[in-house]
């Protein structure tokens, strides 16, 4: 007998933790290769949690999350994008990535056909292939005007057997914000073929002209089928914590629940209540992140932007670069270079999908002075090798 499913043999290490493994925890190393930043969660919401565990919060909870904590969400969406929210379409599970895993699970099985809007997070296309789903990609190119993918070239992707469409806006890695428009035109049509829309909103809040991105919850109806994925680790600067939040449709209300029971059976409940204080009070803290992620974006326009040396646009959202260097096509023995010879650590294209080997991905939610560092040295790198 084998001892594992095929889509479970073939799975592989992400090239973002490959990399990043062996050199760990290195203070020489200046770590932009993971998607956070260095500001330590806020004193009001660690509280928060502390307070929590004092009061002895330490049982099970309901399955989709404890009341307070959905009724937060609800208000914080119902005020952020103008709509009402039937409370009863918000589930809380363990972290976004876990929202990504049930929404797969639910729809797709060995057989079917998942797509991804690419470049991706490396750990999405690992999800879509345990489902046993044969999966590929449409996938945005690098213009003048920054990366673009049209709906008609989403489209053109979709098969007979397609269950799935995955969408992560603001983008990881490429910055590449879908317009309300294009929004409207794919949910008209997944509407129409009864796919399912895995809409990853987990930048929602890093963009730069605005307080959010356009989200699907804005223009869906409530049985659409859409599933909206979000969490707090991003906007609240709490990547530790695993807590996340989905919306789905409301006749999905049963499926979510006994999946659920399946998976964590929802996350820990002083992180909970934790994330009850960032989403009370966390506003102005959110508005501080904005303005670091901002100056980020300005030093890698700078660094990048300015030199002959790369292929660069500037992101619309979220928080990485995905630059290329003339006369380099292998990202990942830059990305191995500048760590050796420079101490910089960054994630290698290839990992975000097909078409992606010559980049490599810098976040920048850093604080900036390490930031400057780590672009002196990539630069530096760069006009040693390459210049
Ligand atoms: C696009 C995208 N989705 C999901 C996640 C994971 O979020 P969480 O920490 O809530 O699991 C990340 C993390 O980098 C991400 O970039």
């Amino acid at each position: 007998m084998k001892p594992f499913r095929d889509e479970i043999e073939a799975l592989q290490q992400n090239g973002i933790t490959k990399v990043a493994f062996k050199r760990l925890h290195d203070p020489a190393v200046i770590p932009l290769w993971f998607g956070e930043g260095d500001i330590p969660t806020p004193t009001f919401i660690r509280d928060a949690a502390k307070s929590a565990l004092d009061n002895g919060e330490t049982f099970y909870t309901h399955t989709r999350g404890r009341p307070e904590l959905r009724d937060a969400l609800k208000s914080y969406l119902d005020e952020l994008y103008g709509i009402e929210l039937d409370e009863r379409r918000i589930t809380v599970p363990g972290a976004a990535m876990l929202g990504v895993t049930i929404a797969a699970q639910m729809v797709m099985t060995t057989g079917d056909h998942g797509l991804i809007v690419g470049p991706v997070w490396p750990n999405i296309d690992a999800v879509f292939r345990v489902t046993g789903a044969d999966v590929s990609y449409a996938s945005q190119h690098l213009t003048e005007n920054g990366w673009r993918l049209s709906v008609a070239e989403i489209l053109e992707q979709v098969r007979p057997s397609t269950k799935a469409i995955f969408v992560n806006s603001p983008c990881n890695p490429t910055g590449w914000v879908m317009s309300r428009q294009e929004q409207q035109e794919l949910l008209t049509f997944c509407r129409d073929q009864r796919i399912l829309i895995i809409a990853d909103e987990v930048y929602h809040r890093t963009v730069f002209d605005g307080p959010h991105a356009p989200s699907f919850l804005e223009i869906a109806e409530e049985d659409d089928p859409l599933v909206v994925v979000n969490g707090f680790s991003k906007a609240w600067a709490m990547t530790g914590w695993r807590v996340g939040w989905v919306v789905t449709p409301k006749r999905h209300e049963l499926q979510w629940t006994a999946l659920s029971e399946c998976f964590n059976t929802t996350t820990n409940v002083f992180a909970q209540l934790g994330a009850v204080a960032a989403l009370e009070q966390g506003e102005g803290f959110v508005r501080q992140l904005q303005t670091q992620y901002k100056r980020g974006r300005e030093l890698v326009d700078q660094a990048f932007g300015e030199h002959p040396l790369f292929n660069y646009q500037s992101p619309q959202g979220a928080f990485y670069a995905f630059p290329s260097v003339k006369g380099c096509d292998d990202g990942l023995a830059f990305v191995e270079g500048v760590l050796a010879e420079e101490d910089v650590g960054l994630a290698p294209g290839y990992t975000f999908g097909p078409g992606n080997d010559a980049h490599f991905r810098v976040c920048f939610a850093r604080s900036p002075k390490q930031l400057e560092e780590g672009l002196r040295r990539i630069i530096r790198f760069a006009e040693k090798h390459y210049g």
